[in-house]
């Protein structure tokens, strides 16, 4: 049997506070809850998980799954707010050699204006927008296709 996928998910800031924060916006499940149904549905695949408010630790996270002991096979990333400020984040995905896939559980397009705007997806190998918390599964399922293309 070959060796299992290693699939990375990053949450950016604030989404520490999921199922608690705005529910009517983001859904009342945590991350952690939704997690464990996860790892459950996709038994084959290690699925390894960083949240952090901090832009530098998110960067750093990206250079270790792309290059670190431990390399990752593709990322799913939600990087929040920092989605819409950081040339750094996105130059962080350009710099490694592994797929990312892009997440907002909210359809960002149909909030603020301050939103429409991603520095993530021109560098993202798909996005995933507007589907709730399942949206991670869905880039999941899109991001395990591409990866045995
Ligand atoms: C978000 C959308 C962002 O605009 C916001 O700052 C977030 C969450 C989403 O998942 O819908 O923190 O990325």
């Amino acid at each position: 049997m070959g060796k299992k996928m290693h699939i990375l998910i990053i949450n950016g800031p604030n989404l520490n506070l999921l199922g608690h924060r705005e529910p009517g916006i983001y859904g009342a499940q945590t991350f952690e809850d939704f997690l464990e149904t996860l790892r459950q549905a996709y038994p084959d695949v290690q699925i390894d998980y960083f949240q952090s408010n901090h832009e530098g630790d998110i960067i750093d996270r990206i250079h270790l799954a792309g290059y670190g002991d431990d390399v990752c096979d593709g990322i799913i990333l939600n990087a929040g707010a920092y989605t819409h400020t950081s040339v750094a984040i996105h130059d962080a995905i350009k710099a490694v050699p592994i797929p990312t896939i892009e997440v907002h559980i909210s359809n960002v397009h149909t909030r603020e204006e301050f939103r429409h705007h991603s520095f993530i997806s021109p560098v993202a190998h798909g996005i995933i927008v507007g589907f709730g918390i399942d949206g991670y599964r869905l880039a999941l399922e899109g991001l395990l296709k591409m990866l045995a293309r």
